[in-house]
């Protein structure tokens, strides 16, 4: 997109700025280390909307050497004197604003740019950052690893909560969603799998270059890039769905009965959750990653091994509901975690094993046996950084909805996970906007005694 026109020319940008100073005209201001997510506070950045990411890399495994380019484009939204993008490790190079060389520092994760003349407000502007390095390995709070995890193959990037920054410059917050196109070479016999569609694979001088386009709006947190030698399976499902499926050769007979169940479970979850909301899907197995989680990157989650059904299940179930409806902010995480682990119950419930009744009372009635602090918080509001994927988020996040089913009936439950993965499609939510929809939903119910007690209070609630 071109920047807006300009009254000036760039060289007389200066003193022309200082004059409408001057005489009170508008002026930019600097945008923002954080958005002030309640749990990293540096986590992402004021001032401007990222529309699309243009990523091309390059890596070299035995080197450890990755090189960058990164071209963001993003809207202003006031007038900015600077701004920052999040980056962690790696060697900046040059950076640009408009096509204008700009100033540039870093003090830990914040990455500001200082482009030769102020950016209005609502100007979309585009900068480019070019960058190298050894990426590294992100450590979270709760003492998981993500970010760029090196394999025996090649690499695997993960970004749960904040492991994107460590590969490329962003604004690396759930809350700002936008389109990617990634370009990336590797030494040739190595593949390079992305999420979203595959656009071309063109093998030049020994090196491979995949491009990977996604197209509908995308939470940096579900980026990924995986790195090495993988079995490819392309298929459809319905209507012609593209499934892409890139598999560890070690991992290959243990997953194919699972995988190929993968049409399956989306036609279930459509039928439950509403329309699939990505333009393919397919999954990435990985077991060179020895990351012990899975994670529901965007169209294509990652498995560290051959995943069950229930693992494959949570994954697709969160591309309704945390990658589709992402959450506000980190604190909202039960709205991805609670519905993935309540659409397993559910797969349960359809194929004639557990009712979801029967898992929600085993659960209450000796759930801390198997997870401890199933009753130290509430699922809207862990008590810190290294809380956010811990039970009481997942499980006690799954009873809520449980609970509003009692509440709602059936259908109408039906009715609000549909509603609400529709009302919200591609978009944001948090705690208070999904209470609001299922007030709304169902006027005349009375949902209080479940927010207060399930939803945000301390302790083991009553049954009923
Ligand atoms: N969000 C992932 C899932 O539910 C799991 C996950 C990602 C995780 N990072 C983690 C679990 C760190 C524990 C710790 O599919
Ligand atoms: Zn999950």
């Amino acid at each position: 997109m071109a920047r807006s026109v300009r009254l000036v020319p760039a060289l007389t940008a200066v003193p022309v700025a200082l004059a409408l100073t001057a005489c009170g005209g508008v002026h930019g201001t600097p945008g923002g280390s954080g958005v002030r997510d309640p749990y990293f506070p540096k986590a992402g950045n004021g001032g401007y909307d990222v529309t699309h990411y243009g990523l091309r890399l390059d890596y070299d495994r035995d080197a450890h050497h990755l090189t960058g380019t990164a071209t963001v484009t993003a809207r202003a939204t006031k007038a900015l004197s600077a701004f920052n993008l999040d980056l962690v490790g790696l060697d900046v190079g040059k950076v640009t604003v408009g096509g204008e060389t700009a100033r540039w520092n870093r003090a830990g994760q914040e990455l500001t740019v200082r482009p030769g003349e102020d950016i209005d407000r609502d100007e979309t502007f585009r900068v480019t950052v070019h960058y190298s390095g050894a990426p590294e390995t992100v450590t979270d709070p709760d003492g998981s690893q993500e970010g760029w995890l090196r394999t025996s193959d090649g690499a695997l990037a993960l970004g749960e909560p904040t492991g994107s920054m460590a590969w490329f410059p962003g604004n690396h917050h759930p809350s700002d969603k936008a389109s990617y196109d990634l370009t990336v070479t590797v030494p040739q016999g190595l593949r390079a799998v992305s999420n979203g569609e595959l656009r071309s694979e063109r093998t030049e001088r020994g090196r491979t270059t995949f491009v990977w386009r996604t197209a509908e709006p995308m939470a940096s947190y579900l980026a990924t890039l995986a790195i090495g030698d993988f079995g490819i399976s392309r298929s459809t499902a319905r209507d012609g769905l593209p499934v892409y499926t890139a598999v560890d050769p070690a991992e290959k007979e243990g997953s194919r009965a699972v995988l190929a169940r993968i049409p399956e479970v989306l036609r279930w979850a459509e039928r439950r959750f509403g329309p699939y909301p990505f333009s393919s899907t397919g999954v990435i197995v990985d077991r060179a990653a020895d990351i012990g989680y899975a994670l529901e990157t965007q169209s294509r989650p990652v498995f560290p091994g051959a995943p069950d059904m229930t693992l494959l299940v949570h994954e697709l179930a969160h591309q309704w509901y945390g990658d589709s409806v992402s959450p506000e902010s980190w604190r909202d995480m039960w709205l991805n975690e609670g519905f993935a682990t309540y659409t397993e119950w559910l797969w349960e419930e359809d194929h004639g094993d557990e009712t979801a009744q029967e898992t929600f009372d085993a659960l209450y009635d000796h759930g801390e046996k198997t997870y401890e602090d199933l009753w130290s918080f509430p699922p809207a509001k862990p008590v810190d950084a290294a809380h956010i994927s811990r039970a009481p988020v997942y499980r006690r996040g799954a009873m809520v909805l449980h609970k509003i089913r009692r509440t709602v009936g059936d259908e109408a439950f039906g009715d609000i996970l549909r509603g609400w993965a529709a009302d919200r499609r591609h978009g944001n939510a948090d705690t208070a906007d999904f209470t609001a929809y299922v007030e709304e939903q169902a006027p005349g119910k009375d949902f209080d005694g479940i927010w207060e007690d399930w939803l945000y209070g301390e302790g083991k609630p009553e049954r009923a």
